[in-house]
Formats: C-alpha cells, structure tokens, sequence
C-alpha cells in the first residue's frame, strides 16, 4: 500500500538479508516513524511492546528477529536463544509460533555457517507469502462485497474491528485486502471502524489506512456496533484474527464477540478473514485451548493520543485508585460465524469446511 503515494510496507528487508526496518505503529496515525531493528532483543521488544502488531505481522517479524540472530550466533545455542526469546513476546496470535516453528524446522538441521543466509532468504519468503495469501483472501472476499452491492443501492456498509489491515500485515491486510480491492475495482463502499479499546488500533490504524486510501470511513465507538446493526446500516461485518483452531472458533481482538452477537441478533453476515498461518491445527476448543494476552491495566486507565501543542501525549481516564483488567482478546465460537475467508477460498467455520479447503492438515495435528 502507498504512503504519501509511496509504496511502503509495515516491515522492510533489505534485499540479500543484514538489515530490517518497521514502521513504529505506537505513534501512528500522528507521526510516520520507521525504525531499524539490529537485534534479536530489537525484534523482541517490537512485538512485545506492538511497534508491530498484528497476527501476521508479528509471525514475520519474529522469522526476520530469528535471521538477525543467525549474524551473530548460528550456534545451536544461538538458535535455541532465538527462538525462546521471541516465542516469549506474546501469547496469542499463532502465526508467532508457525513462524518460530517453520524457521527451527529449517535451520536447525543446517551445519551453523549456513544458518543465516537461510534464515534471512526463508524470512523474504515469508513476507513474500503473507502478501500473496492477503491478496488471495482479498480476491475470494471481493466477492461477497460485490454480490451485496449487486443487490442494494449505494454503498455496501462493511464494520470492522480492530486493525486487521496492511499495517498488521506485510501488505494488503486480511479484513482489509477485499474492501481494498472492491475499492480498486469501483464497488461502492463505506466502512464503520471500532475505535478498538483499549489500544484504539481502529481509530490510530484502520482509519488512517483507509483515509490514505481515499475510502469513505467512520470512526464509530465500540459500543455503536450493535445500533447500527438493528438499524439496518452494517450489510457485513469482516474481521481478522489472531488464531482460529481447526474446528472454527475465531479468536481475535477483545470485542469481536459481541460485533458477532450484535451480527447474529441483526441477521448481518460475520466474515472472518483467515491466513492458513492463524489456523491452530492443533486444537478444537477456542474458549479452552486458546491463551488470551493479559495486557497492563495501563492500557484502560490511560488513553494516548495528539495534545494541542502536537505532542503525543497520555490522560488518565478513570480515578487515581482504580485498577484496570485487560485482557486483549477473545473467542468467537464458530457457531456464530458465517463464513471462513481464506486463501484457498470461503467455507463454513467447521472443522468440515476448513479440512474441505485444507484437506493435507486435516485431523493432523
Ligand atoms: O493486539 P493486536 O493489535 O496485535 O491485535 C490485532 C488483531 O486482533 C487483529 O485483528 C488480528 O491480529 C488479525 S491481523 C490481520
């Protein structure tokens, strides 16, 4: 996607490996900041501390944190630090331990001195299939998009939550890439964006892509999701997620389940957009199996945003005394999803549907 009319991704390696470059989402939509990461301790503090987020984005960032380490230590040791290190960062997206997991079964049987060019070569590869698998969910997911406008006047009314746009993933986004590419293609659309507490990634991220794409959006808060449901002005909602276990159930940012309630309750189709890396195919009980994020407290007593004086800045929102639950995410069960979006096409939430898309990973664990 362009920024200022440049092409730009949220994570960049330069060409042959050595070096990588992301932009710092934590002072978007104010200031556009990229900054180096040299090491594997760069890399880890990225993701854990959401320069980068997003389950994609997170899985590519730890492959090119692990191909930084392989410069400097390509020891078995070395190898094993890395891989702790980022698998350490956060708990939930999946795509972190795909990526962890791919990069070990490669490099690990590698003698050392062959560790870092592979590493640094599988890393581009993994940016460059994240891109290819968004652009393919964008092509399935164009679809629905367009069989609504076909049928209704004016613009197709799509909600969204939380940030599963380019800027969580190397390009494109996954909620992101169809209504991007109904844009292209002229299909009349708006967008309703969450803000997202308690990080606002809908009201710092999602709006800002969609404003530098020129696509009509409004920010609404959270809470809004379900009247404007009931009001007949949501024709779908589509959103990411950050682990989908082998049966359907989606989990994603905190709030998804009840825009899924709302959906249900109104009638509106819920899409799921799903890259193949966010599948667990490990597991089949989302509410039991899936490790939520506990972020800091923080995150809820606080909001961040542009004082008048133009700098970033924090306000405390609630008394002195009070403390602050946040967990960062939740589960949909698969009942209430309506459809899987995913590279290889669209399918029921259930283990039948993904096995008939993924028959290779089907019942194996
Ligand atoms: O905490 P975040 O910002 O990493 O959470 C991101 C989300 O929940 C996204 O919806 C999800 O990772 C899908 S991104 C294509």
């Amino acid at each position: 996607m362009r920024v200022n009319g440049v092409p730009w991704r949220p994570i960049r390696l330069a060409a042959g490996g050595g070096g990588v470059e992301v932009i710092d989402q934590r002072r978007l939509p104010h200031e556009f900041v990229v900054v180096p990461l040299a090491t594997l301790a760069d890399a880890a503090t990225a993701i854990a501390d959401m320069w980068v987020r997003g389950a994609p984005l997170i899985g590519a960032t730890a492959a090119a944190g692990v191909a930084l380490h392989m410069d400097r230590d390509p020891s078995d040791a070395g190898l094993g630090e890395a891989l702790a290190t980022l698998a350490a960062t956060r708990p939930t997206a999946v795509n972190l331990a795909w990526a962890l997991a791919d990069m070990r079964t490669r490099l690990a049987p590698l003698v050392p001195a062959a560790r870092a060019p592979a590493a640094w070569a599988r890393a581009a590869a993994v940016c460059e299939e994240d891109v290819a698998i968004n652009r393919a969910i964008g092509e399935h997911g164009v679809a629905l998009v367009a069989a609504v406008a076909a049928r209704k006047a004016g613009p197709v009314n799509i909600l969204t939550h939380c940030n599963a746009g380019w800027l969580a993933t190397v390009d494109w986004g996954t909620a992101t890439a169809p209504v991007y590419l109904a844009h292209e293609r002229g299909i009349p659309l708006h967008v309703w964006v969450d803000e997202t507490r308690p990080r606002n990634q809908g009201a710092h991220l999602t709006a800002w892509e969609l404003a530098a794409a020129g696509i009509p959006h409004r920010l609404v808060a959270d809470n809004a999701g379900g009247h404007l449901m009931q009001r007949g002005l949501v024709d779908m909602v589509i959103v990411g997620t950050d682990r989908t276990t082998a049966t359907g159930d989606v989990c994603n940012k905190i709030g998804t389940y009840l825009k899924a309630l709302a959906a249900r309750d109104c009638g509106v189709p819920f899409y799921v957009a799903l890259p193949s890396p966010s599948i667990d195919w490990t597991i089949t009980d989302g509410l039991g199996e899936i490790p939520i994020e506990e972020r800091p407290g923080r995150e809820v007593t606080h909001v961040g945003g542009r004082a008048a004086d133009g700098r970033l800045t924090e306000v405390r929102i609630c008394p002195e005394a009070t403390e602050a639950a946040n967990p960062a995410f939740d589960v949909t069960p698969a009942r209430l999803v309506t459809r899987l979006v995913t590279e290889r096409g669209v399918c029921p939430a259930s283990a039948a549907g993904l096995a008939r898309l993924f028959p290779e990973r089907a019942g194996v664990p």
